[in-house]
């Protein structure tokens, strides 16, 4: 009887093991939430880079990671991402598949509107008033006046950092009128 009383124990007691594993689960999780929301508003991990560089974001808003970006995105493609200060910019895969060290603002020069690429022609077309940039952003046709902007684009740890580019556009040879 009494050994029969101790077995009926034991399902009793491990269930009672079993909640009391879930009540220490349950509350430890939204502890830890806390910290990580915590730590992530002090330190946004891997979002910010040194020297004003800020991660590539893709349309989702998740962090663009170089090799999973050039499994979908092949030779000569242009797509927008968010860049630095939230300006949508192209990442450029070159003609050997690997990620250009450039990014290109897409912000038209003329009156601001986002400029599409336009992958048959090769170029970037506004469609608003018809201005024109070659692939690499630099103006081929008005009104636009000037290029479109650079920003730095490098790979650390396999995710797209976007940069300040103050440097001498390489497609003109003059300073950068964005500076
Ligand atoms: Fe692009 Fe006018 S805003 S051509």
């Amino acid at each position: 009887r009494a050994a029969a009383a101790a077995s009926e124990m034991v399902p009793d007691m491990d269930k009672r093991n079993t909640m009391n594993l879930l009540l220490v689960g349950a509350a430890s999780l939204p502890i830890g939430y806390m910290a990580f929301g915590f730590i992530s508003l002090v330190v946004p991990p891997k979002v910010a880079g040194s020297g004003g560089a800020q991660a590539a974001l893709d349309a989702s808003g998740n962090i663009v990671k170089a090799s999973k970006w050039l499994e979908t995105h092949k030779p000569g493609d242009h797509s927008l991402t968010q860049g630095l200060k939230g300006d949508a910019t192209y990442l450029v895969v070159n003609d050997k598949g690997a990620l250009e060290k450039f990014g290109i603002n897409a912000v038209c020069t003329h009156l601001g509107c986002v400029v599409p690429f336009n992958t048959a022609e090769n170029k970037f077309m506004c469609p608003c008033h018809g201005s024109q940039y070659n692939n690499q952003g630099k103006v081929v046709r008005g009104p636009a006046p000037l290029s479109l902007a650079l920003a730095h684009a490098d790979v650390t740890d396999d995710t797209v950092f976007f940069g300040p580019w103050t440097e001498t556009d390489f497609r003109t040879g003059q300073e950068p009128w964005w500076k």
